[in-house]
């Protein structure tokens, strides 16, 4: 299919690097793409950055069929665009599409569009420390109809973004809120795609958390409420006992990329990740015995990011003595190193743009 191209008449001021935040400021042009019963996936093109006008009725926004990934661009020293493991996330976003009944696209379609797009934006990717070019590829369901179905009408859209650290802590350790009355995902549920409803149903406790002096909510599996899953913005690691631990896949819990490289990167240095259910209770007993070493979140946003302190119930665990742990930095600095292209990419995970 060829993408056709229709440039922006005056291109935005470029942001002073040092002052950027998560997702707040916007590039000049985006990718959009349409889908419908005759015509398939059809219409790929490159335009301005700008404002979708659809109906009210418009189905995405009554039941919420809409899926969503997350990826980044980096600049490298000799000034490249690089991407890191792109072509996991459009695997994933097809997941997703099959879960959430949205037609499936070609994963090396949408990967060449978001290169032809990226070329178009090259002067939006920042280089200052911590910052890159968050790319977010999303599909919402267009029919106009109040009937629960899935729609028969999509649009396909890729936005970008210049972003600093997610979390305003930096690489700073977070601290978050286990919550036992709310839920975030049940197996057999949707928790383990990337769709917009599950990040609603976060929102509740997230502003508990918020309320209590919390960065994020540590979710616990939804049947028992005992299980350690994810956070949701990103997943989560325990270094107990010199033995490194993430929860393993249990289909209410994102099949995070950054989650996948940890894993990766500790088999190839000699020091595997244990995937396995780890309840709450045993990081208490771990903390109580004076083994749980480090706690730590991964994510296409929020990288790896060190966790300082753990509210459970009427307990405080505080980890590390509000320093980030020497495994964090590991995998932080090995991962930044490929991603920004200041070490040799071994593992194949790097694509140049
Ligand atoms: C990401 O890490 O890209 C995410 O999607 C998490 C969050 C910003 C929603």
């Amino acid at each position: 299919m060829e993408i056709s191209i229709q440039k922006a008449g005056s291109l935005k001021d470029l942001p002073d690097e040092s002052e950027l935040a998560f997702g707040t400021l916007f590039t000049d042009h985006m990718f959009n793409m349409d889908y419908d019963l005759d015509n398939g996936w059809h219409n790929p093109r490159i335009e301005p950055y700008g404002p979708i006008t659809i109906d009210p009725s418009t189905m995405v926004l009554h039941y919420g069929q809409s899926i969503f990934e997350g990826l980044k661009a980096f600049k490298t020293p000799e000034g490249e665009i690089q991407l890191f493991r792109p072509e996991q996330n459009f695997t994933r976003f097809n997941q997703s599409a099959h879960r959430m009944c949205i037609p499936a696209f070609d994963e090396e379609f949408a990967l060449r569009a978001l290169k032809e797009l990226l070329k178009i934006e090259k002067r939006w990717v920042p280089s200052a420390p911590g910052t890159s070019l968050y790319i977010r590829p999303t599909i919402i369901a267009m029919d106009p109809f109040l009937g629960v179905r899935a729609s028969y009408t999509y649009r396909f859209f890729i936005i970008l973004s210049p972003v600093g650290a997610y979390y305003k802590e930096g690489f700073n350790p977070v601290k978050i809120w286990v919550t036992e009355k709310y839920v975030r995902a049940v197996p057999g549920g949707v928790g383990e795609v990337k769709t917009a409803g599950n990040y609603a149903a976060s929102l509740y406790a997230g502003e508990e958390a918020h309320h209590k002096g919390y960065t994020q909510v540590l979710w616990l599996d939804g049947v028992e409420r005992k299980y350690v899953e994810e956070v949701g913005s990103m997943n989560i690691f325990f270094v107990i006992d010199d033995e490194i631990i993430t929860p393993a896949l249990s289909g209410s819990i994102l099949s995070g990329i950054t989650r996948d490289s940890v894993i990766e990167m500790a088999e190839k240095w000699g020091h595997p990740v244990t995937q396995r259910r780890i309840s709450i209770d045993e990081v208490v007993e771990a903390h109580k015995a004076g083994k749980l070493q480090e706690c730590f979140g991964s994510g296409t946003a929020a990288v790896i990011s060190p966790v300082g302190q753990i509210k459970y119930k009427d307990k405080t665990l505080a980890i590390g003595d509000g320093k980030v742990g020497s495994w964090a930095r590991k995998f932080f600095d090995a991962i930044t190193d490929i991603q920004y292209g200041r070490t040799q990419d071994t593992e194949g995970w790097v694509h140049k743009v």
